[in-house]
This record gives C-alpha cells, structure tokens and sequence, in this order.
C-alpha cells in the first residue's frame, strides 16, 4: 500500500467518483504503453503533421491510401511492453486527424475502407489482455476531417475570417458521443477513457486560440456520464474541461506530487507519432529515473510509442524497452504497490515505500557512505535489490566519529549505509530497508 498522506482532489468532481477498487488497481500498475497509432505514422514526421503543414485533406489522402500494415503483430507489442514490466496500455482508437483504427458505423474514415480493411482495436486490445495487461483508450476529442468539426485556431484549415456557416457543431457532438459508445461496447471491459483535449482557454503569444473548444463545445458531462454508465471502472482523466479521476501532465516531471490521482505521459524522442528523423531518444537510465520520480510523487508514467506504418515497433524503441526491462525485471518491488514515503530522502536518491520496505533508489552513487536522516534505529536489514547482497549500516557517534580521520558530526537520528565502491551494473541502484 502506498505510505503517506492521501491528497484530496482539488475541487468536487462533476462525474460519479471512481470506485475504490478500479483505483487501488490503477495505483498498483505504475506503469502503462501509451501508442500512438494512426495514418501520421506514414507521413513519419509527427502526429501533428496535418496541421504543422497546413496539409488540405486531399494531400493527407495519400496516407489513408497507403495504409497497409502488413508487420502488424500486436502480440509482439503486448510481448516488449510486459517484458518492459508495464502494466496496461491506452491506444489511440482516433487522434486529432479524425481517423478511426477501428471499423465504426458512423464514418468511412476508418481503417476498414483502407487497404488493411479491417479492424485494429480488436486485435490490439486482445493481445494486450491476453499477457494480462488494462486496457485504455485515447479519443481525440478534436476532429480535423469531419466536416461539422467547426474550423478553428488549431484546425489546418484554419484562416483569419474561416466561415464555419456550413459546420454545425451538434452533428459533430452526436458523432464524437456515438463513437465513445461504440468503443465502450465493443471490446469487453475498458480500464481507462483517456479524451484530449481541451482549449477554450489556451493562449499562445497573448492570444486566446480563435474558436478553442471545451466542455460545452464537447458536451463533457453527458460524455462523462456516458462512460460511467457504459463502463462504471474506466478511469476517465482530466482533459474534457470537468474535473476527471485523474490529472495527465505533458512531457514534464512535475516538481511537487499534483493533487490528487496522477499519471505522467512522456514520449521517447519528443514526439508521440512515429518520427523517422527524430533521433532525440532518451536513454534508459533516465527513462528509469523517471519511472522511479513519478512513483515517490504517487504518480504512474505513461510511456509512448509509436509504431510505423508497416505495424511494427522500431527498433530503437524495442531496445529501449528492453533497457527499461532489464532493470524493472530486478526492482520491481520498489515500484509496483509502492508510492510515496513520509521519510525525507537525502539529495540524489528517490524513496518508494511499500508497507514496512523503504527503497532508496539512488540516482548519483557516492563514496562509500550514504547518510539517510531519521533513520536510526528503525532499520532491521538492509541489502542491494538487484543481488539481495547485505548493506551494513552504521550510526555514527559524534563522541568517537569527529576528528580529521572520521565522518564527523552528522544530524542525530542519521542512519549511514556502508555501500561498495563499485556501483551496480542497473540503470538506478536501489536499496531495500527492512523498516
Ligand atoms: C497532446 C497532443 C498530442 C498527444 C497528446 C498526448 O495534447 O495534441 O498529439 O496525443 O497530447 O498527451
């Protein structure tokens, strides 16, 4: 069970709340495979192509012409994000260029009318379940080809003085509505309802965007309703413009835990659609450290990536997983079921907690002694995780320990790890306590 305080969300949520035991779970898993998936994966330069280009829908046909995924194996997905110890995955069924990797009733937009011709979601979703993994859907809330999206500030059609006289945004609700009803009855049991996102308030360069959209625009609180009644344990997040279950920050490490339930989403080269150019790749070790920030704040990591237009993952991101995998597969007790401890960690280290086990998840490996304040006395044992090797401890007693050749003085209550020189060969080295 996660240890420490229990932050309340910040203001009263317009949804039914959660249930206790869907949240509990979600705690429990730490850490899911975000994909990005969809026709941007050909264009292979960002999921935003469309409207970075200004590209018109006839110049975006090209990919929906070509979309033929013929590598596609979605065990072999499901098989490196369990190898990589994540828990559950959030796909996105359509993202913000309208098209549907599913074969929907209320479009031809889908993959169905594309040379694959048949449904993605399905197979996707079963493999992921079948390796034990949740199972979450992301659902572009903003539509750049249905034609009663009405143009606005983000849309590639968007042009000062745009008419939207031909777009009624109700046909669009009824669409958007209908789709999240489709998604949440056709594939068993849904664990999370991930909507983006939402900016009727945003402001670039001093400038509201010009027709942003938001919980009017989306009919949020009927949408909400109507997962919650379709799917009473999908966790709904934050991005409908009404309080959600939980808060999605963006490609940052927030300094200080949110309030309330969180999950950090973070891509592996700063782009969440398959870039081929991109070769901004964080490595392992910092994708751990993140992993291991986001868990001492009682946050999850949502990790991306995006798969190519021939349905595979590339190989550096299979590689990178592997990394992840290597260290999860030794340290995964300081993870999953962990959250927050009241200890105070010393500069450079994490704590996690798990019931009466603190790890020290060490992120810059000193000489020999690690000083841990406030730990005297209520250690047992102590051992490196990754080998179950004993770390002996000592508390330094200033009477015997000052002068030139000892520790010196340090805080009473200061326990101190004896640690060997050489630091572990894992991404993090981490040690449990016996509290
Ligand atoms: C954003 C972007 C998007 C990405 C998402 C993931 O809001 O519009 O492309 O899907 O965040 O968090």
């Amino acid at each position: 069970m996660p240890h420490g305080p229990e932050q309340e969300p910040s203001s009263t949520p317009a949804i039914h709340p959660i249930s206790a035991t869907r949240l509990a779970e979600f705690r429990e898993q730490r850490f899911g495979l975000f994909i990005h998936w969809g026709l941007y994966a050909l264009a292979a330069r960002h999921e935003w192509v469309k409207q970075r280009e200004r590209l018109t829908d006839a110049q975006y046909q090209p990919y929906f012409d070509n979309f033929d995924p013929d590598l596609f194996d979605p065990d072999a997905w499901a098989r490196a994000a369990s190898d990589a110890g994540m828990r559950y995955m959030v796909l996105t069924t359509k993202h913000h260029d309208g098209f549907c990797l599913w074969d929907s009733a209320l479009t031809d937009y889908s993959v169905a009318h594309t040379p694959h011709g048949k449904d993605l979601v399905g197979p996707i979703v079963e493999a992921f379940r079948a390796r034990g993994l949740g199972v979450g859907f992301y659902h572009s809330l903003i539509d750049w080809h249905h034609p009663h999206f009405p143009i606005d500030g983000l849309h590639p059609a968007y042009a000062e003085g745009v008419s939207n006289d031909d777009r009624n945004i109700e046909i669009y609700q009824s669409y958007l509505h209908g789709q999240v009803e489709e998604l949440l009855t056709r594939y068993g049991r849904i664990d999370t309802m991930w909507f983006d996102f939402s900016y009727s308030t945003r402001v670039r360069n001093g400038q509201l965007t010009p027709g942003g959209k938001g919980a009017a625009d989306w009919r949020s609180e009927e949408l909400a309703a109507l997962v919650r009644r379709l799917q009473p344990d999908a966790m709904i997040n934050n991005r409908l413009e009404i309080p959600g279950d939980f808060v999605t920050p963006e490609q940052f490490q927030p300094p200080a835990p949110p309030a309330g339930v969180w999950e950090a989403c973070q891509t592996l080269n700063g782009s969440w659609g398959y870039d081929r150019d991109n070769l901004d790749y964080k490595p392992v070790d910092l994708l751990v450290r993140m992993l291991v920030d986001t868990v001492s704040k009682n946050g999850n990591l949502l990790l991306n990536v995006g798969p190519n237009g021939r349905g595979a993952f590339d190989p550096r991101a299979l590689e990178t997983l592997r990394g992840i995998g290597e260290w999860t597969r030794l340290h995964g007790r300081s993870i999953y079921g962990a959250g927050p401890s009241t200890y105070e960690a010393p500069p450079d280290c994490r704590y996690t907690q798990r019931g009466d086990r603190l790890y020290v998840h060490v992120f810059a490996w000193p000489y020999r002694h690690l000083h841990l304040p406030g730990l005297a006395g209520k250690v047992r044992y102590a051992q490196l995780l990754n080998d179950a090797s004993e770390i002996r401890t000592l508390v330094p007693d200033p009477a015997r320990d000052s002068g030139h050749t000892k520790l010196g003085a340090l805080p009473p209550g200061t326990l101190t790890l004896q640690l060997p020189v050489q630091r572990p060969d894992v991404a993090v080295p981490v040690i449990e306590l016996f509290l």
